[in-house]
């Protein structure tokens, strides 16, 4: 696909659905959702607030297809028809400001710590133990797949009844869809393991599913990592990863968003500071972890954190190690996400042709208005990529925890109020 005449403010198309510019809001667990999954007042206010600041495309924090597939004790679900009017708040705040939103559809497979969320079974592609947490996950039979692919297919037609844009396939960052895909997590000698065509069925079989309840002209995109980072075991790397990328554009996937590493690779997919993260997650998500990896996590956290800052420094467009390879390749949209903040770094990005569309995370979480401040030449808060936010994934509401960032945002949000 030719990029190159574009910029950040030129129109792009997601299958069927026309943006007028090419800075999205990539998904973050909102945490705001109440204990059976529904959407609360914290959630439409998190998505009135980037709805106002005229984001071009916003894709909500992962939502659970299925109980099984719930990660975090305040994620939002869409397992049943009764979630729908809920989510048709979500849906109804943002076009009232005239923005666009895809529902990341999300099953976690074996990255869940199961007291955190009271699972009572952990599934996976493979029963491989997940290093960071654990947790010994089950091998799905062949018969449970095809009630998975139901469980994903319906949770996008309710989230098309809830009045959602598209949907976005979580496949990367190691959880259950990006399980099947990678050899280290699918060691399977069915149909759905092995070969690439193998490996890439089960998402297939998703989208198919989903084409049938929910039409062509529903847009469904991708998230997929660039590269799965898992040294010393058999990950996928950027050449394999192109590969399933174009094996599901064949299958008529509408775009792809290019992310990094599973939760065994650390943390390469919000580089950063990890000081402050650290200190929160321990306390947070990391509470339910067993005994003897929590005393640990405490004791080398330190350490850990000091590693961590030099393996993973913060820097714009991190994931443009690998994007640029994907939007050789394929004709599809390919977003990137990781790292930017900076009008100029997004602009030289899209503007080289290394990728059709940016994506943002932590810097939309500092500043709701970020399109808008950047788009206009204002300053807003600046994310310092602190990771504060992630300490409290899944712990508590996705927010600026960075004392002086926090306080800016706090700050420019009771000025917008009383405007
Ligand atoms: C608080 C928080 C929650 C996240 N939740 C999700 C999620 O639900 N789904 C997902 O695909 N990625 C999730 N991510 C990863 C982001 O989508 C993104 O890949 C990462 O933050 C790097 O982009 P950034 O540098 O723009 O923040 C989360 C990141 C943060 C900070």
């Amino acid at each position: 696909m030719s990029h190159t005449t574009a910029s950040l403010f030129s129109p792009i198309r997601i299958g069927s659905l026309a943006l007028p510019a090419r800075l999205f809001k990539t998904a973050t667990a909102e945490t705001r959702a109440d204990a059976s999954g529904g959407v609360t007042d914290a959630v439409v206010d998190f998505y009135r607030l980037l709805a106002k600041g005229e984001t071009p495309l916003i894709v909500t924090g992962n939502i659970y297809v299925n109980r099984q597939g719930k990660s975090a004790p305040r994620q939002l679900g869409a397992d049943e028809d009764g979630k729908i009017e809920g989510l048709r708040r979500i849906t109804g705040v943002v076009h009232g400001f005239g923005g666009r939103i895809f529902a990341q559809l999300n099953h976690c497979g074996r990255q869940v710590v199961p007291d955190f969320v009271g699972a009572p079974e952990v599934v996976s592609a493979s029963g491989v133990t997940e290093l960071l947490t654990g947790t010994r996950p089950r091998a799905l039979g062949s018969d449970e797949i095809g009630a998975l692919v139901t469980a994903f297919a319906e949770a996008a037609r309710r989230c098309q009844a809830a009045g959602f844009d598209g949907v976005q396939l979580h496949s990367a960052n190691g959880y259950l869809l990006s399980q099947f895909l990678t050899p280290y997590t699918n060691r399977r000698g069915d149909e759905y393991g092995g070969s690439l065509e193998n490996r890439t069925r089960f998402a297939r079989e998703i989208l198919a599913a989903i084409r049938l309840r929910c039409g062509d002209d529903f847009p469904v995109i991708m998230k997929l990592n660039g590269a799965d980072r898992l040294p010393l075991r058999p990950g996928l790397d950027t050449e394999d990863l192109v590969a399933v990328a174009l094996r599901m554009q064949e299958a008529g996937i509408d775009a792809v968003e290019i992310t990094v590493g599973h939760y065994e690779s650390g943390f390469p997919m919000v580089c950063g500071t990890f000081d402050l993260c650290l200190r929160h997650m321990v306390d947070g998500s990391m509470a339910q972890l067993p005994f003897v990896r929590r005393t640990a996590m405490r004791w080398f956290r330190p350490l850990v954190a000091w590693a961590s800052n030099h393996l993973w420094k913060g820097r714009e467009g991190f994931n443009l190690d690998y994007a640029p390879a994907f939007a050789r390749r394929l004709s599809i949209p390919v977003i990137c996400v990781g790292g930017f903040r900076s009008r100029a770094a997004m602009e030289d990005a899209i503007g080289r042709g290394l990728c059709g569309a940016v994506s943002a995370g932590r810097a939309f979480i500092a500043d709701p208005f970020l399109f808008r401040h950047l788009r206009d030449g204002q300053a807003g808060p600046r994310c310092v990529d602190c990771n504060g936010c992630v300490g409290h994934l899944g712990a508590q509401p996705a927010d600026c925890y960075h004392p002086l960032v926090g306080a800016d945002k706090r700050a420019m949000l009771a000025r917008e109020d009383s405007d």
